[in-house]
């Protein structure tokens, strides 16, 4: 799936109350023929079997957010809408999953799944599948899943949600996020229900030394556990390998949290971005 910007929206002109349901659908500034709900196009893709777009009515009060799918020759296929009277249905994010799945937050706190298929029967299977996920995050612990980031899409998400945990509050660029050893690390991404919240990272110093980097969590499933998960599997993966200790910069504020999984302070670090104290902290294994 990628990113394009070759759709747009007729544009209405009149009092709102007066404007259509629907809005004709431009594509290189050429009509296609059809026309989706709403006056605001928040984003579009281009996926294996066709686009993806994304619209909504502009409006902050009893928003609606449609989801349509229209096949490679600009024919829509599938339109899917979330929505309820008098409620507000907005989008926070979108997050691919894989080239045909992608999964929505609303509201910022409500997970959908989206399902490309490969061939539908009208009103009885739809081309867009839809799934309601849940909550986000789920009351108590959430049931997460540790994996090895392994696909393109699974790289998206993992620079895109250490960049927003780790850069973005500073103002720092996206690329950022990275050094130069990203090649020779192993990244792990957390999920919960698909729904990536976490990631951190090892790489290895020297054959007897690794070092745990980039450990991120999104802000609302902090203090569940999932950094903890997250980190010891990173200390499972280095051990396997050969590691004897384990190495971190620490920043100051959560010192805590890596002194409970047994990391002892054994030095100052560099101080990142000017601002943000971190501590050299260490442990061993052998
Ligand atoms: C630091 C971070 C990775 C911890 O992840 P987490 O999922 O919130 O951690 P856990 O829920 O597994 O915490 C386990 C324990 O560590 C301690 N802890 C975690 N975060 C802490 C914090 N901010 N301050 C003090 N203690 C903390 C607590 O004892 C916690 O147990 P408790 O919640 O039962 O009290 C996460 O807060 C984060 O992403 N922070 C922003 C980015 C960051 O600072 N990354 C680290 C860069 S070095």
């Amino acid at each position: 799936m990628k990113p394009i910007n070759r759709f747009s929206l007729e544009k209405q002109d009149g009092p709102y109350q007066t404007w259509p349901v629907n809005s004709r659908l431009f594509f290189d500034g050429a009509p296609t023929g059809a026309s989706l709900p709403g006056y605001q196009l928040l984003c579009q893709f281009e996926v294996p079997d066709g686009y993806i777009l994304v619209t909504d009515y502009d409006c902050p009060f009893e928003e609606i957010t449609n989801f349509a799918f229209l096949d490679g020759r600009l024919r829509l296929k599938s339109c899917r809408w979330l929505g309820w009277m008098y409620e507000t249905y907005l989008l926070t994010r979108l997050e691919w999953v894989d080239e045909k799945t992608f999964i929505v937050i609303i509201n910022e706190q409500v997970a959908y799944r989206f399902t490309i298929h490969r061939w539908g029967i009208p009103y009885l299977r739809p081309r867009l599948r839809l799934e309601w996920l849940g909550w986000v995050p789920p009351e108590g612990r959430p049931n997460i899943k540790i994996q090895e980031a392994q696909t393109p899409a699974d790289f998206i998400r993992y620079y895109d949600l250490r960049w927003k945990v780790l850069r973005k509050p500073w103002d720092q660029p996206r690329g950022s996020e990275k050094d130069d050893l990203e090649e020779k690390s192993v990244h792990l991404i957390a999920l919960d229900r698909g729904l990536l919240i976490g990631v951190g990272r090892v790489h290895f110093n020297s054959p007897a030394e690794a070092q745990i980097r980039f450990m991120a969590i999104l802000e609302e499933y902090r203090r569940k556990g999932v950094g903890s998960t997250i980190l010891r599997e990173l200390e499972r993966k280095a051990l396997e390998r050969g590691a004897k200790t384990l190495v971190l910069n620490s920043r100051e504020e959560v010192i805590p949290f890596y002194e409970k999984h047994g990391y002892k302070i054994i030095g100052d670090a560099p101080m990142l971005f000017g601002k943000i104290g971190h501590k050299n902290m260490a442990k061993d294994v052998k």
